[in-house]
């Protein structure tokens, strides 16, 4: 369903007493919110995060998954370890984890499928390098993205799916795509999900370099239907201003 969402994602950031404190400070700011609120947590966090938002209206969700239930993967963790602790979203392909850990669109899909089977509701993240913006490749990329990690899928899955543009030279580094360029690429990904899917009930975000400053005039843009922010998600008094843009 397409609506307003507002998703931080802490990276690796937030000690589980952090995490707790976060929740307790940011709940009664949100509370009022027509807005969605999503925290994405890392795994040691979760379990608290997930406790501290019982009775709140913000919903928790992991950084990452692997695809298969179970197995010798030392080190990952599957969907249903996330569902069973009562995750409800997961981030799958963020360019940091494409970037520093061989993610490609082909292990995307394969999270994405197992994501929807284990009923957890994926955040599909997409974007171009500054060389391919450059390069005048951004269109083709970040719809050939969309296509390949949502392939197989079905428009009513869709529901439960959040696309997230996040242009990787915005990326923590203050650079925000401007207004335009970030709702012309959004608007691009909702003419690929139009196609594919034969509909347009899609949430889209945008990401990279997100704060309290330019929220309000991103999130007003035609296209763009809230954020999935990283560095400004880290303090709920700042993190708040974006949940409460509108
Ligand atoms: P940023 O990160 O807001 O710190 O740029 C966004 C993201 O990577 O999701």
């Amino acid at each position: 369903m397409r609506r307003y969402v507002i998703a931080g994602n802490w990276k690796m950031n937030m000690l589980p007493n952090e995490a707790i404190e976060f929740m307790n400070t940011l709940a009664p700011m949100v509370k009022d919110t027509k807005n969605e609120v999503i925290i994405c947590a890392p795994f040691t966090d979760l379990f608290y995060t997930i406790l501290s938002a019982q009775q709140t209206n913000i919903h928790v969700g992991a950084q990452n998954m692997h695809w298969e239930e179970s197995g010798a993967y030392t080190g990952e963790v599957s969907p249903n370890m996330l569902k069973c602790i009562n995750t409800e979203y997961v981030i799958i392909g963020h360019s940091e984890r494409r970037q520093y850990f061989n993610e490609t669109d082909e292990t995307v899909n394969k999270k994405v499928k197992a994501a929807l089977k284990h009923g957890l509701k994926p955040i599909v993240c997409v974007g171009e390098t500054l060389e391919q913006r450059e390069a005048g490749q951004t269109v083709d990329l970040i719809t050939g993205q969309v296509e390949k990690g949502l392939a197989g899928l079905t428009a009513e899955d869709l529901d439960n799916v959040i696309i997230a543009y996040e242009p990787i030279w915005a990326i923590g580094t203050g650079k925000t795509a401007t207004n335009e360029e970030a709702n012309e690429a959004i608007k691009e990904i909702r003419n690929k999900v139009r196609e594919e899917f034969n509909t347009d009930d899609i949430t889209i975000l945008y990401g990279g370099s997100c704060n309290d400053k330019n929220a309000k005039e991103l999130f007003s843009m035609s296209d763009i239907d809230g954020g999935l922010v990283g560095g400004a998600s880290l303090k709920a008094e700042q993190f708040e201003k974006i949940v409460n843009f509108n």
